[in-house]
């Protein structure tokens, strides 16, 4: 195993996607810090990382909407793990509905987190990820190639997230630092299930018939799993995926029909 000695960072870490994601580093024996907010449910992941193969993993509760977090959190990890090869920006919590029920506030929420966040954190841990030549992989969305009238927040937040990871790709230049992006399509988590909730409400279907209409409507097979999409981060932070700079990979199945 060549990635026993590594040190990945996980953001949204507590459940769905950044849980699968954790737990795929653990069984590639990396060392993880794992952020949310929730520390309970943190410190389950964390006992769960450590029996699929984590050495060590460092739960940190914060909540990433705090300007100051980021450089707390690079700070804490690098005094108790020395070093950050990989770090995940995967937190995020924008708000679904039409767009003139969306208050300045749910916009600002959005890229608080997901964007701002991301950002700082890229920023904290970039001179760490230069001596390692660390791997970030930006967790954007689907919805970031094909805007929806629902997703007024979702949609920009993931367009600026893909912007700014091409720019810093760019930026990375010689000192092997990885910039890519990974966007979700319809992974059963939560999240997903509050969205199919929502639409049996407006339908008047019950929860089965809303999901199977989503899938319908969405073009694919199957909804995809935290897993599917944990497998594409992991092997991004690979050296397996040495080559690969500055990308932006959809995992969603084939809903996304344009090029
Ligand atoms: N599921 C999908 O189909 C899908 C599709 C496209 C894109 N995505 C993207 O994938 C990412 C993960 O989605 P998910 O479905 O796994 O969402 P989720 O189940 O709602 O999980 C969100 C994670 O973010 C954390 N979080 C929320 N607010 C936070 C805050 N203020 N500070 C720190 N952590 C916070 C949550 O933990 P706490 O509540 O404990 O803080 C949780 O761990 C998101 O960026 C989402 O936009 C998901």
């Amino acid at each position: 195993m060549t990635d026993t000695k590594r040190v990945a960072v996980v953001t949204g870490a507590s459940r769905g996607l950044g849980r699968a994601i954790a737990l795929e580093f653990a069984k590639e024996g990396f060392t993880l810090a794992l952020v949310a907010r929730d520390a309970e449910a943190l410190a389950q992941v964390a006992a769960n990382c450590e029996k699929n193969g984590a050495p060590a993993v460092l739960p940190l509760s914060e909540n990433l909407k705090d300007p100051e977090a980021a450089t707390r959190i690079v700070d804490v990890v690098l005094k108790g793990l020395g070093r950050i090869d990989c770090l995940v920006n995967n937190a995020g919590d924008t708000k679904r509905g039409d767009f003139l029920d969306l208050s300045d506030e749910d916009h600002l929420s959005g890229f608080a987190l997901k964007y701002h966040a991301a950002v700082r954190l890229c920023r904290a841990a970039w001179a760490s990820m230069e001596a390692t030549k660390g791997s970030i992989v930006n967790i954007s969305g689907v919805g970031a190639h094909t805007p929806e009238p629902d997703f007024t927040v979702g949609g920009p937040v993931n367009s600026a997230l893909i912007n700014f990871s091409k720019a810093l790709s760019k930026r990375a230049g010689a000192s092997g630092v990885r910039v890519n992006v990974v966007c979700p399509g319809h992974i059963v988590t939560d999240r997903l299930s509050r969205r199919i909730e929502t639409h049996a409400e407006a339908k008047g279907m019950t929860f089965d018939e809303a999901q199977e209409d989503m899938r319908v409507k969405a073009g694919i097979q199957r909804y995809g799993t935290p897993e599917d999409v944990a497998a594409m981060v992991v092997f991004l932070c690979s050296d397996k995926a040495a080559y690969v700079q500055g990308t932006v990979i959809n995992v969603d199945g084939g809903a996304t029909r344009g090029i």
